[in-house]
């Protein structure tokens, strides 16, 4: 592992391996300090509160010292685009910013959402993999436009701590949100889930389809690990029988950059595509997730986050851990 942009291109073994990490870490039985002496940037383009304090405390609690930038705030705003004439508003390009970080420190973390606004553009990370590609040091994605890898495997880690560590039936679900967010967290947990080999729903309204590419790749980890793939529109009945729920809105394809007309488009799903209690009364007394922030009463409902089912604050608990061990890997 050179980087952490995403779980696709590293094997099941080594997500398994980072998650029965995780756990140990959870369990107190992997103390040392592997960051001792060594500094890791923390660069937020967007706010975070999970994340930041996650990766945080981890560095800490590893031994280490966080630095954190805030490009546009803390730091000088940044241009990433190759051969640009920078008579705009960004300061300094990435190619210095990355290059003289790395003569600090011994990996960098970057949270770089998307801007919704040019879809051709955005599906390909390109502010992720420029730093990517300017650093000699590893870079670990704390979101993107297109992934939040670390997420996913707090996301895994829950389940397998909850359910167990074989397959289960797990359902992610499109949940209304008064505007588009980035599909970076549903793409990760879907292409994760199928990784460790889950048999996945995946339910939407007709519109929201997830990246055509994307879903080949999501299909194949399925095939290569013994799970399966499901696309269904079906508000109500993709809950039957599942195990897992896990809800998040994201944008439409077809609307991307024009926010307006998605916002209109949406409106009429409003009152079908929540998580309730009827819904969940539909499955097989299935764990409710989400990755947080989460509007309640919008995206699910007080009854059911707050129900026993609810396992929201353990993923968020469980960032801090995988971060841990994805850490410990990387920086030696
Ligand atoms: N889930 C998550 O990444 O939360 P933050 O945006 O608060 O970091």
């Amino acid at each position: 592992m050179n980087n952490f942009l995403g779980t696709s291109d590293i094997g099941r073994r080594k997500l398994e391996w980072l998650i029965e990490t995780a756990i140990d870490i959870k369990a107190g039985s992997r103390p040392g300090s592997p960051l001792a002496g060594k500094s890791v940037a923390l660069v937020f383009f967007n706010p975070s509160l999970r994340t930041r304090a996650s990766m945080q405390v981890g560095i800490y609690e590893l031994g280490g010292n966080p630095v954190i930038l805030e490009p546009g705030g803390t730091s000088w705003t940044l241009e990433h685009r190759e051969g640009i004439v920078m008579d705009g508003d960004k300061t300094e390009h990435l190619k210095e910013f990355v290059r003289v970080l790395e003569r600090y420190v011994a990996a960098i973390g970057v949270r770089t959402f998307a801007e919704l606004k040019n879809w051709e553009t955005e599906r390909t990370d390109p502010i992720l993999n420029a730093f990517a590609e300017y650093s000699s040091k590893p870079i670990i994605n704390l979101e993107s436009a297109m992934h939040h890898p670390c997420q996913a495997m707090a996301d895994m880690m829950t389940i397998r701590e909850k359910l167990g560590p074989v397959k289960k039936n797990v359902l992610l679900t499109w949940a209304w949100h008064p505007k588009p967010l980035p599909m970076a967290v549903p793409n990760s947990f879907a292409l994760a889930a199928a990784q460790f080999g889950h048999d996945l729903r995946i339910s939407h309204p007709e519109g929201y389809e997830l990246d055509d590419e994307l879903l080949g790749r999501i299909r194949d980890h399925a095939a290569e690990n013994g799970g399966s793939v499901e696309i269904v529109n079906d508000a109500g009945g993709s809950f039957d029988g599942v195990e897992v729920v896990y809800a998040k809105s994201w944008g439409s394809k077809n609307f991307y950059g024009e926010l307006d007309n998605d916002m209109a488009f949406r409106q009429a799903l409003r009152s079908d595509w929540i998580v309730d209690q009827p819904k969940m009364s539909r499955t097989s007394d299935a764990l409710f997730m989400h990755c947080l922030p989460v509007r309640r009463n919008v995206i699910v409902t007080d009854s059911v986050i707050d129900s026993p089912n609810s396992v929201v604050i353990d993923e968020a608990e469980n960032r801090l851990h995988v971060q841990k061990a994805i850490m410990t890997e990387l920086i030696k």
